[in-house]
């Protein structure tokens, strides 16, 4: 164990691009444990909830300010017929869900129910639309169906399944890793789909749909390119809008690159493998949005980072087909990683989605048929770096720095920062990623006078730290005492932690 010094210098007076607080949204497929025994467990079930969506799931997710929730899938939503999921629940038909452990989906959580459940959560939808096994004819009567007033077919038929108002529907996703699961095609072909889906994908009355394309898996810029090259005619022609407006990626960060090792019993090494690949998003990102300031230097595209997050071994007994994982202090330091350098590319990325939100992979909550909730350690990052939703980004300069942690050719920057302004107020964000170094850090904070300050931290016995029913406080944030003394903070920043600071400008 050791110590070490950081420092940095924070231009108050000098605000940013904003950070879209759809950075911060979320991802909830029909996958394992997320919809069926997360969210929802029926109206019959003792676990207290909302016509039968889990009520303590949806309080304490609203801590988190949710901006939007992306459903139905994921790799479910290009084998998902939405007409299967209206209507009576009991006369519903039932489907298997082939990607995700071959068992029997009964279709009782469908459209009305994922509208109340965003509706509860106070979340903007993100609909995934079927381009792999679906129609444009299934897809534009989706649209219709949600979105549309007056009288219509679709209007028609969603009154009698009991909702007169339309929805409002700002996300709509065009086809989900269509590289992949979402139909194995080639750049090219999916580029002419995704164009012809997007083309009956409406505007209704007032909704305007924000169209993602879906997009590349990690740094594959040729899709990318295929993407641009096929909305390359922006703003032209009768409709004044593109044919999408956004293009996704995806990005899973798992030790050395591979879905195998356990979230809870790892070595210091595999620790930082696992932060040099979450680190490695930022090279991800840049090149992406290059590619974008090339063929639309307007920025009027949103590069969309749809799934992210870790990917572990499934938790010992359970379905290899559910992607249930245990959540340690490194998933945490992982996801406050991904939210310092998604701020740093603010200019371009417009949105992002963990992945996902309850039991399956990077979750915020963990829960169990007996009625057990568990906040995980990336459930407190989300929640201490929410104010962080539409600020404005501050210019962060680490001046230095304890040495970088070399793994063969790689290496792990400890410190990683980033800050924004809002209403008068800053946050800053502060991880020590190091595995065995305390580190002093000050900051000088120039620009603004400041008054008044808050902060808290999150940190543990070891990265391996995390919550069970059991012992659900584990790794929960504490307040945090850092000085602050003629402009200048000083804050003894333990090794594994990330801490916040809010301050009050005057
Ligand atoms: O999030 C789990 C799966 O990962 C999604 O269904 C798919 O899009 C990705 O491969």
């Amino acid at each position: 164990m050791s110590s070490s010094n950081a420092r940095a210098v924070i231009d108050l007076d000098v605000a940013g691009p904003k950070i879209n607080k759809h950075l911060y949204g979320h991802f909830a497929e029909h996958l394992g444990r997320c919809i069926y025994g997360g969210f929802w467990v029926g109206e019959d079930s003792p676990i207290p909830n909302e016509g039968g969506i889990r009520r303590d799931v949806v309080d304490a997710l609203r801590a988190l300010n949710i901006p939007n929730l992306r459903w139905p899938g994921g790799c479910f939503a290009d084998e998902y017929h939405w007409m299967n999921g209206v209507g009576p629940r009991d006369q519903r038909p039932t489907m298997v869900n082939t990607h995700w452990g071959n068992v029997e989906e009964n279709n009782h959580f469908g459209t009305h129910e994922f509208m109340a459940l965003c509706e509860l959560l106070g979340a903007d939808p993100y609909v995934n639309g079927n381009v792999g096994s679906g129609t444009v004819r299934e897809m534009s009567e989706w649209v219709e169906y949600l979105t549309r007033d007056g009288d219509s077919p679709m209007v028609r038929l969603r009154k009698a399944n009991g909702r007169d108002k339309p929805w409002r529907v700002p996300f709509w996703g065009i086809g989900n890793e269509a590289w992949g699961c979402g139909g194995n095609m080639r750049a090219q072909a999916y580029a002419d789909e995704a164009r012809r889906y997007a083309t009956f994908c409406r505007d209704h009355g007032d909704n305007k749909l924000y169209r993602i394309a879906a997009g590349a898996a990690d740094d594959d810029l040729e899709w990318t390119e295929a993407l641009l090259k096929a909305v390359s005619c922006l703003n032209c022609g009768r409709d004044p809008r593109s044919t999408f407006q956004g293009i996704s990626f995806h990005y899973y960060t798992s030790e050395a690159g591979i879905r195998h090792g356990s979230a809870t019993d790892f070595t210091d090494e595999q620790y930082y493998r696992t932060l040099i690949k979450a680190a490695d998003i930022d090279r991800v990102i840049a090149g992406h949005s290059a590619l974008m300031d090339a063929y639309d230097p307007a920025r009027k595209l949103g590069l969309i980072c749809d799934e992210w997050g870790t990917w572990w071994e499934v938790e010992p007994g359970t379905n290899p087909g559910f992607l249930f994982q245990q959540n340690a202090l490194r998933d945490a330091l992982v996801a406050s990683l991904h939210f310092d350098i998604f701020h740093n590319h603010a200019e371009r990325l417009q949105m992002a989605n963990i992945a996902q939100t309850v039991n399956v992979l990077q979750a915020m909550i963990l829960t169990d048929d007996n009625g057990a909730m568990v906040l995980t350690p990336t459930y407190h990052v989300f929640e201490m770096n929410k104010g962080h939703q539409d600020a404005q980004r501050l210019p962060v300069h680490v001046i230095s720095q304890p040495e970088a942690v070399s793994v063969d050719q790689d290496q792990v920057v400890p410190i990683s920062m980033s800050a924004s302004i809002k209403d008068g107020r800053a946050l800053i964000s502060a991880s020590n990623l190091s595995v065995d170094s305390d580190t002093t850090l000050t900051v000088d904070l120039r620009g603004r006078a400041v008054g008044d300050h808050r902060a808290r931290i999150l940190t543990a016995d070891s990265p391996q730290s995390h919550n069970t029913a059991e012992a659900n406080a584990a790794v929960r944030p504490a307040d945090f005492e850092v000085s602050i003394d003629n402009g200048v903070l000083t804050a003894e920043l333990p090794r594994h932690s990330f801490a916040t600071v809010d301050l009050d400008l005057q």
